[in-house]
């Protein structure tokens, strides 16, 4: 009723499941966001092809094209002034990004890692759980802050971690609580915009 949706960035890097869910989640009326752009970082994410599919406008800035990581972020700014963005959602997106992008985006940029932060910053997040002999793991939406996976947590889903688990059938089962945490995450976002 009047209200204007959140403009969403997504970036992805890979097959862009967590960027599905918010996809399904914008197809509701009620949802507070529309997705403007996916990005990737690779030209053969298998998500691209989904975001192509469902009609979302997509850029493809290629890392390999660039032997600085300024100049490659300085080429994704570029192509987000196309967009009237409100909100970058990184989705998969394997790149660190450098404190200078970070910090123009202020609040404005959230990430998901699957972890219980602050515990398995990084990579490997589910074996180093299983080696540590943890009770849970889960997933967190965080804003992105210059140091890795350690901006404030926006929400938190804990998962039991079972005796015979592998970092396979835990990442399967975290990965169901990221595909509920995003788009939840998105909606507290959006009452504090
Ligand atoms: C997810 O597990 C996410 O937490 C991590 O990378 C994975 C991306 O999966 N940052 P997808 O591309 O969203 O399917």
């Amino acid at each position: 009723m009047g209200v204007d949706k959140l403009k969403l960035a997504i970036f992805i890097s890979g097959r862009g499941s967590n960027m599905l869910s918010i996809i399904k989640a914008c197809k509701s009326a009620n949802f507070p966001a529309e997705i403007a752009l996916v990005l990737s970082n690779h030209p053969d994410a298998k998500g691209l092809i989904i975001a192509q599919n469902e009609g979302i406008p997509t850029e493809v800035v290629d890392h390999k094209g660039y032997d600085r990581r300024e100049n490659f972020e300085a080429e994704i700014s570029s192509r987000l002034t196309k967009y009237d963005l409100d909100l970058i959602i990184l989705a998969g997106f394997m790149r660190i990004l450098t404190a200078n992008f970070v910090e123009q985006w202020p609040r404005r940029m959230i990430n998901i890692h699957p972890s219980l932060l602050p515990d398995y910053k990084g990579l490997n997040t589910h074996q180093r759980a299983i080696n540590d002999g943890k009770a849970e793991g889960g997933c967190n939406v965080h804003y992105v802050t210059p140091d890795l996976d350690s901006g404030p947590v926006i929400l938190q889903k804990r998962v039991s971690i079972l005796p015979d688990d592998t970092a396979a059938t835990l990442s399967d089962r975290v990965l169901e609580q990221e595909h509920i945490a995003y788009p939840e995450a998105i909606e507290i976002i959006a009452k504090t915009l």
